[in-house]
């Protein structure tokens, strides 16, 4: 079977961005392909500056994980900090990787021109990104939009390797995009992200998501009006509403007769339907934090067999002893 390799940082509430642009793919993708999927705690480093909270995110993404049906009989799942060779291959990575690639990634062009303070962490997170994806030989990569780039840096950093070094150790991986689902955007329109303030948690109370909802930016037309279906309402219907409230979505867009007060209503009942299982299921995982520490430690002890493995052979490749 093909791998697929992918990611998220623990670095905040999980948000349905997240969910439907990558958490939920990897479930209907395990059949489909060895899986490796991590906690990107080394990459959460970047910005994290609290050692508690590193760990309770980092319980609670390994929770939202298995609430949302990750099976880790069928998917390694594992921590990123528990397989140290990912931070090896970056380094070694980092020795055919130009400046000038990193410079031109979208996250640090963002950042600088924001006159954000960047740590060399940051800077060098494409790499790392290309160490966890090579080391596993992935094919594939299911992400959001925005990582897209990440994916093809780890390409072209490989394709480099092969090059340099003369040895074909590494397998050219390609992102997995789903269409329709690759920018959910967030309540104020802006992409959906921890970072813009924006979101709608995944496990927030049924409430607190009506709130969120509420909050959606619209215009305003009257609820006799057909209104704009390029707005960030019926986008995040599209996403999370069932064919039946789509009809009545539909045809209030086009002919009027239902207020944007009544189409939030009905988007925060459809969230909260589809994902009343999962959030019950979240609640009772995290109340079992043995039970989360013996999955990740299983997953790390086999990503970690792997990735010795591949280190052999690029150690190998590269004249380390
Ligand atoms: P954030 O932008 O909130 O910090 P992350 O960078 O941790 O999110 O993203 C984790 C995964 O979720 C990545 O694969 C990313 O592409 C995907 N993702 C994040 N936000 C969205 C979104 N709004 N729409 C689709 N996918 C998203
Ligand atoms: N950079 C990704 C994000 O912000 C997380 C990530 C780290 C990742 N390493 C990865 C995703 C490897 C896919 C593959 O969401």
């Amino acid at each position: 079977m093909k791998r697929l390799v992918s990611g998220v940082k623990p670095t905040g509430e999980v948000h349905l961005g997240n969910y439907v642009g990558a958490m939920r793919r990897f479930v209907t993708l395990a059949g489909q392909y060895e899986s490796f999927v991590f906690l990107a705690d080394y990459h959460a480093l970047t910005t994290v500056r609290d050692a508690a909270l590193l760990k309770k995110q980092t319980r609670e993404l390994a929770a939202a994980y298995l609430a949302v049906g990750l099976d880790p009989k069928k998917t390694v799942l594992f921590r990123q900090s528990d397989v140290p060779e990912h931070a090896e291959l970056a380094w070694i990575l980092n020795c055919v990787t130009p400046m000038p690639t990193l410079q031109r990634a979208h996250a640090f062009k963002d950042a600088a021109a924001k006159k954000k303070e960047i740590n060399v962490g940051i800077f060098d997170y494409p790499v790392l990104m290309a160490a966890d994806i090579l080391m596993y030989r992935a094919v594939v990569v299911p992400v959001g939009k925005d990582q897209v780039q990440h994916v093809e840096i780890a390409r072209e950093i490989a394709k480099r390797f092969h090059t340099e070094f003369g040895a074909e150790v590494f397998t050219l991986p390609e992102p997995l995009i789903e269409k329709g689902t690759e920018t959910v955007p967030g309540i104020d329109g802006q992409k959906m992200s921890k970072s813009y303030g924006n979101v709608i948690p995944l496990f927030a109370s049924a409430e607190e998501t009506k709130k969120r909802v509420m909050r959606i930016t619209t215009d305003s037309r009257a609820p006799a009006e057909p209104k704009d279906k390029k707005d960030t309402l019926y986008a995040l219907h599209k996403v999370f509403s069932s064919a039946a409230a789509m009809k009545k979505v539909d045809a209030a867009y086009d002919n009027g007769g239902l207020g944007y007060k009544e189409l939030k209503e009905l988007l925060a009942d459809e969230i909260n339907a589809q994902l009343s299982d999962i959030r019950a299921r979240y609640d009772d995982l995290i109340a079992d934090p043995k039970k989360l520490d013996k999955v990740l430690a299983d997953g790390g002890e086999c990503a970690r067999a792997e990735a010795q493995k591949m280190m052999k052979t690029v150690r190998e490749a590269v004249g380390l002893q």
